[in-house]
Protein backbone atom coordinates (compact mmCIF):
# COMPACT_ATOMS: atom_id res chain seq x y z
CA UNK A 1 0.00 0.00 0.00
CA UNK A 2 1.26 3.48 -0.52
CA UNK A 3 2.17 5.58 2.02
CA UNK A 4 0.53 8.61 2.67
CA UNK A 5 1.19 11.72 4.98
CA UNK A 6 -0.85 11.37 8.27
CA UNK A 7 -2.02 15.09 7.99
CA UNK A 8 -4.99 16.51 8.62
CA UNK A 9 -6.40 17.81 5.49
CA UNK A 10 -9.45 20.23 5.09
CA UNK A 11 -10.81 20.60 8.22
CA UNK A 12 -14.76 22.37 7.96
CA UNK A 13 -14.58 25.48 10.26
CA UNK A 14 -16.61 28.76 10.42
CA UNK A 15 -14.33 30.43 8.66
CA UNK A 16 -14.74 27.20 5.89
CA UNK A 17 -12.42 24.27 4.79
CA UNK A 18 -9.05 25.36 5.96
CA UNK A 19 -5.38 23.03 5.91
CA UNK A 20 -4.24 21.75 8.88
CA UNK A 21 -0.83 21.22 9.28
CA UNK A 22 0.97 18.67 11.77
CA UNK A 23 3.51 20.39 13.78
CA UNK A 24 5.07 17.53 14.98
CA UNK A 25 8.59 15.89 14.20
CA UNK A 26 8.28 12.39 13.12
CA UNK A 27 10.40 9.48 12.92
CA UNK A 28 11.18 8.69 9.39
CA UNK A 29 9.38 6.00 8.44
CA UNK A 30 11.81 4.18 6.89
CA UNK A 31 10.80 0.55 6.40
CA UNK A 32 7.54 1.97 5.41
CA UNK A 33 8.71 2.53 1.71
CA UNK A 34 7.35 0.42 -1.00
CA UNK A 35 9.65 -0.65 -3.99
CA UNK A 36 7.36 2.10 -5.69
CA UNK A 37 8.56 4.99 -3.53
CA UNK A 38 12.19 3.44 -4.06
CA UNK A 39 11.55 3.59 -7.55
CA UNK A 40 9.96 7.15 -7.73
CA UNK A 41 13.21 8.49 -5.80
CA UNK A 42 15.87 6.18 -8.44
CA UNK A 43 13.79 7.84 -11.19
CA UNK A 44 13.96 11.61 -9.97
CA UNK A 45 17.38 11.39 -8.77
CA UNK A 46 19.17 10.03 -12.03
CA UNK A 47 17.26 12.52 -14.63
CA UNK A 48 17.66 15.35 -12.16
CA UNK A 49 21.89 14.67 -11.92
CA UNK A 50 21.75 14.66 -15.40
CA UNK A 51 20.05 17.64 -16.16
CA UNK A 52 21.91 19.11 -13.11
CA UNK A 53 25.16 18.74 -14.82
CA UNK A 54 26.05 22.03 -16.32
CA UNK A 55 23.29 23.57 -14.84
CA UNK A 56 23.59 23.39 -11.20
CA UNK A 57 26.23 25.73 -9.18
CA UNK A 58 29.13 23.54 -8.59
CA UNK A 59 28.52 24.62 -4.57
CA UNK A 60 25.38 22.55 -4.97
CA UNK A 61 27.19 19.51 -7.00
CA UNK A 62 29.92 19.42 -4.50
CA UNK A 63 27.59 19.60 -1.62
CA UNK A 64 25.62 17.08 -2.76
CA UNK A 65 28.50 14.33 -3.86
CA UNK A 66 29.70 15.45 -0.15
CA UNK A 67 26.69 14.02 1.45
CA UNK A 68 26.83 10.74 -0.31
CA UNK A 69 23.07 10.40 -1.50
CA UNK A 70 22.60 7.66 -3.96
CA UNK A 71 19.69 7.09 -6.57
CA UNK A 72 19.45 3.58 -5.78
CA UNK A 73 17.09 3.99 -2.70
CA UNK A 74 15.68 6.55 -0.45
CA UNK A 75 18.24 7.74 2.01
CA UNK A 76 17.74 7.30 5.92
CA UNK A 77 17.80 10.66 7.22
CA UNK A 78 20.13 9.35 10.10
CA UNK A 79 22.59 8.29 7.75
CA UNK A 80 22.89 11.90 6.61
CA UNK A 81 22.62 13.55 9.73
CA UNK A 82 25.79 11.57 10.79
CA UNK A 83 27.51 13.68 7.99
CA UNK A 84 25.55 16.96 8.33
CA UNK A 85 26.50 17.26 12.04
CA UNK A 86 30.30 16.86 11.37
CA UNK A 87 30.19 19.31 8.14
CA UNK A 88 28.19 22.39 9.54
CA UNK A 89 26.28 21.02 12.61
CA UNK A 90 22.69 21.12 10.56
CA UNK A 91 20.27 18.10 11.27
CA UNK A 92 16.88 17.01 9.21
CA UNK A 93 13.90 16.64 11.18
CA UNK A 94 11.59 14.03 9.54
CA UNK A 95 7.78 16.59 8.91
CA UNK A 96 4.11 15.75 7.52
CA UNK A 97 4.71 18.51 5.27
CA UNK A 98 4.24 22.47 5.47
CA UNK A 99 4.46 23.43 8.53
CA UNK A 100 3.27 26.85 10.22
CA UNK A 101 5.71 29.91 9.94
CA UNK A 102 6.81 30.50 13.00
CA UNK A 103 7.72 26.88 13.49
CA UNK A 104 9.49 26.49 10.14
CA UNK A 105 11.37 29.61 11.27
CA UNK A 106 12.81 28.56 15.03
CA UNK A 107 13.85 25.07 13.49
CA UNK A 108 16.06 26.78 11.26
CA UNK A 109 17.14 29.12 13.46
CA UNK A 110 18.55 26.38 15.62
CA UNK A 111 19.86 24.48 12.37
CA UNK A 112 17.03 21.83 11.95
CA UNK A 113 15.80 21.30 8.61
CA UNK A 114 12.42 19.70 8.16
CA UNK A 115 11.89 17.45 5.48
CA UNK A 116 8.67 15.80 4.17
CA UNK A 117 9.23 12.28 4.56
CA UNK A 118 6.80 10.73 2.07
CA UNK A 119 7.39 11.00 -1.78
CA UNK A 120 4.95 11.69 -4.58
CA UNK A 121 3.36 8.74 -6.66
CA UNK A 122 5.23 8.16 -10.00
CA UNK A 123 2.08 10.13 -11.76
CA UNK A 124 3.56 12.99 -9.90
CA UNK A 125 6.76 12.44 -11.16
CA UNK A 126 7.04 15.87 -13.57
CA UNK A 127 4.91 18.03 -11.39
CA UNK A 128 3.60 18.26 -7.76
CA UNK A 129 1.83 21.07 -5.98
CA UNK A 130 3.27 20.71 -2.66
CA UNK A 131 6.73 20.17 -1.10
CA UNK A 132 7.70 16.04 -0.58
CA UNK A 133 10.44 14.57 -0.26
CA UNK A 134 12.13 14.79 -3.34
CA UNK A 135 11.92 18.41 -3.55
CA UNK A 136 12.92 18.99 0.38
CA UNK A 137 16.06 16.55 0.64
CA UNK A 138 17.17 16.75 -2.94
CA UNK A 139 17.05 20.24 -3.24
CA UNK A 140 17.35 21.87 -0.18
CA UNK A 141 19.28 19.48 2.00
CA UNK A 142 22.83 19.75 -0.35
CA UNK A 143 23.81 23.17 0.47
CA UNK A 144 23.72 22.64 4.10
CA UNK A 145 26.68 21.08 3.32
CA UNK A 146 28.23 24.77 2.58
CA UNK A 147 29.19 26.50 5.35
CA UNK A 148 28.48 30.35 4.10
CA UNK A 149 24.68 28.90 2.69
CA UNK A 150 23.97 27.03 5.65
CA UNK A 151 24.86 30.12 7.92
CA UNK A 152 22.50 32.20 5.69
CA UNK A 153 19.85 29.56 6.27
CA UNK A 154 20.00 30.03 9.87
CA UNK A 155 20.31 33.76 9.86
CA UNK A 156 16.94 33.78 7.58
CA UNK A 157 15.29 31.58 10.43
CA UNK A 158 16.30 33.89 13.44
CA UNK A 159 15.22 36.82 10.69
CA UNK A 160 11.49 35.30 10.56
CA UNK A 161 11.23 34.98 14.13
CA UNK A 162 11.57 38.59 14.37
CA UNK A 163 9.64 39.38 11.52
CA UNK A 164 6.83 37.48 12.62
CA UNK A 165 6.79 39.38 15.81
CA UNK A 166 6.40 43.03 13.29
CA UNK A 167 3.56 41.86 10.92
CA UNK A 168 1.76 40.67 8.08
CA UNK A 169 3.95 42.93 5.71
CA UNK A 170 7.54 42.38 7.34
CA UNK A 171 6.78 38.72 6.94
CA UNK A 172 5.32 38.69 3.10
CA UNK A 173 9.33 40.80 2.67
CA UNK A 174 10.95 38.09 4.03
CA UNK A 175 9.02 35.22 2.54
CA UNK A 176 9.54 36.76 -1.26
CA UNK A 177 13.51 36.60 -0.32
CA UNK A 178 13.13 33.14 0.52
CA UNK A 179 11.34 32.49 -2.74
CA UNK A 180 13.42 34.70 -4.87
CA UNK A 181 17.30 33.05 -3.03
CA UNK A 182 16.81 29.87 -1.36
CA UNK A 183 14.18 28.91 -3.60
CA UNK A 184 14.49 30.02 -7.37
CA UNK A 185 17.87 31.73 -7.23
CA UNK A 186 20.34 31.84 -9.71
CA UNK A 187 24.23 32.44 -9.38
CA UNK A 188 26.50 33.95 -11.75
CA UNK A 189 30.06 31.41 -12.51
CA UNK A 190 32.72 32.59 -14.39
CA UNK A 191 31.24 29.77 -16.91
CA UNK A 192 27.87 31.44 -16.87
CA UNK A 193 24.91 31.59 -14.97
CA UNK A 194 23.85 28.27 -12.39
CA UNK A 195 21.23 27.28 -10.61
CA UNK A 196 20.96 27.16 -6.85
CA UNK A 197 17.90 27.61 -5.57
CA UNK A 198 15.61 24.43 -4.63
CA UNK A 199 12.42 24.94 -6.73
CA UNK A 200 14.51 24.93 -9.12
CA UNK A 201 16.69 22.08 -9.00
CA UNK A 202 14.26 19.41 -8.08
CA UNK A 203 12.35 20.28 -11.27
CA UNK A 204 13.59 18.97 -14.85
CA UNK A 205 11.33 21.31 -16.78
CA UNK A 206 12.24 24.54 -14.63
CA UNK A 207 15.87 23.80 -14.66
CA UNK A 208 16.46 23.86 -18.07
CA UNK A 209 13.58 26.72 -18.40
CA UNK A 210 15.08 29.24 -15.92
CA UNK A 211 18.90 29.39 -17.85
CA UNK A 212 17.50 28.57 -21.84
CA UNK A 213 13.97 30.30 -22.07
CA UNK A 214 14.06 33.57 -23.56
CA UNK A 215 10.64 34.19 -21.88
CA UNK A 216 11.83 34.97 -18.06
CA UNK A 217 13.92 37.69 -17.24
CA UNK A 218 17.03 37.14 -15.44
CA UNK A 219 17.92 40.29 -13.07
CA UNK A 220 20.66 41.10 -10.66
CA UNK A 221 20.21 40.58 -7.13
CA UNK A 222 18.81 43.87 -5.03
CA UNK A 223 17.74 42.91 -1.70
CA UNK A 224 14.85 45.53 -1.37
CA UNK A 225 13.31 45.52 -5.08
CA UNK A 226 13.06 41.49 -4.07
CA UNK A 227 11.41 42.01 -1.04
CA UNK A 228 8.50 44.47 -3.11
CA UNK A 229 8.87 41.66 -5.99
CA UNK A 230 5.56 39.54 -6.03
CA UNK A 231 5.19 35.93 -7.03
CA UNK A 232 3.33 32.91 -8.05
CA UNK A 233 3.50 29.49 -6.85
CA UNK A 234 1.41 27.83 -9.51
CA UNK A 235 3.67 28.14 -12.93
CA UNK A 236 7.54 28.81 -14.04
CA UNK A 237 8.94 32.11 -12.32
CA UNK A 238 8.63 35.22 -15.07
CA UNK A 239 11.65 36.75 -12.90
CA UNK A 240 14.70 34.96 -11.32
CA UNK A 241 17.33 37.25 -9.26
CA UNK A 242 21.13 36.55 -10.02
CA UNK A 243 23.47 36.63 -6.97
CA UNK A 244 27.48 36.99 -7.78
CA UNK A 245 28.50 34.97 -4.84
CA UNK A 246 26.87 33.40 -1.12
CA UNK A 247 28.98 36.08 0.01
CA UNK A 248 27.31 38.45 -1.32
CA UNK A 249 23.65 37.23 -0.46
CA UNK A 250 25.20 37.26 3.34
CA UNK A 251 26.26 40.65 3.61
CA UNK A 252 23.11 42.08 2.03
CA UNK A 253 21.10 40.25 4.39
CA UNK A 254 23.58 40.99 7.44
CA UNK A 255 22.05 44.13 8.37
CA UNK A 256 18.81 44.24 10.47
CA UNK A 257 15.69 44.40 8.57
CA UNK A 258 13.76 46.37 10.59
CA UNK A 259 14.01 49.26 9.26
CA UNK A 260 13.68 48.40 5.35
CA UNK A 261 10.31 46.90 6.39
CA UNK A 262 9.37 50.66 7.51
CA UNK A 263 10.76 51.89 4.32
CA UNK A 264 8.66 49.60 2.08
CA UNK A 265 5.60 49.55 3.90
CA UNK A 266 4.88 52.56 2.10
CA UNK A 267 6.21 51.70 -1.23
CA UNK A 268 4.23 49.32 -3.48
CA UNK A 269 4.63 45.89 -4.58
CA UNK A 270 6.03 45.14 -8.01
CA UNK A 271 4.40 42.67 -10.15
CA UNK A 272 6.55 39.55 -11.06
CA UNK A 273 7.47 40.49 -14.68
CA UNK A 274 7.90 44.23 -14.56
CA UNK A 275 11.81 45.35 -14.86
CA UNK A 276 12.46 48.11 -13.50
CA UNK A 277 15.17 51.06 -15.50
CA UNK A 278 17.06 50.67 -12.12
CA UNK A 279 17.56 46.88 -12.68
CA UNK A 280 20.93 45.04 -13.54
CA UNK A 281 19.25 43.48 -16.75
CA UNK A 282 20.82 39.85 -17.59
CA UNK A 283 18.37 38.61 -20.14
CA UNK A 284 15.28 40.89 -20.64
CA UNK A 285 12.45 38.21 -21.03
CA UNK A 286 9.76 37.89 -23.98
CA UNK A 287 6.86 37.19 -21.29
CA UNK A 288 6.39 34.09 -24.16
CA UNK A 289 3.51 32.03 -22.26
CA UNK A 290 3.09 33.95 -19.24
CA UNK A 291 -0.27 33.87 -17.51
CA UNK A 292 -1.43 37.43 -17.22
CA UNK A 293 -3.74 36.73 -14.56
CA UNK A 294 -2.21 38.36 -11.10
CA UNK A 295 0.27 37.39 -9.11
CA UNK A 296 0.27 35.85 -5.54
N1 LIG B 1 19.26 40.64 8.74
C1 LIG B 1 17.92 40.14 8.80
C2 LIG B 1 17.09 40.87 9.84
O1 LIG B 1 17.54 41.70 10.55
C3 LIG B 1 17.91 38.64 9.10
C4 LIG B 1 18.12 37.84 7.87
C5 LIG B 1 19.36 37.33 7.54
C6 LIG B 1 17.07 37.57 7.04
C7 LIG B 1 19.53 36.56 6.41
C8 LIG B 1 17.24 36.82 5.91
C9 LIG B 1 18.46 36.30 5.59
O2 LIG B 1 15.91 40.61 9.95
CO1 LIG C 1 11.21 24.34 -0.80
Amino acid sequence: MKNQPRRVENVQTDKGSVPVYATGIVEQPWDEYTAADHDVWRQLYERQREVLIGRASDEFLVAQDAMGMTPDRIPRFSDLNAIMRDATGWEIIGVEGLLPELDFFDHLANRRFPVTWWIRTPEQIDYISEPDLFHDLFGHVPLLMNPMFSDYMQAYGRGGVKAHAIGADALQNLTRLYWYTVEFGLIRQPDGLRIYGSGIVSSKGESIHCLESDAPNRIGFDLERIMRTRYRIDSYQKTYFVIDSFQQLMEATEPDFTPIYARLAQMDSIPAGTVLPTDTVYHRGTGEGWPSDADV
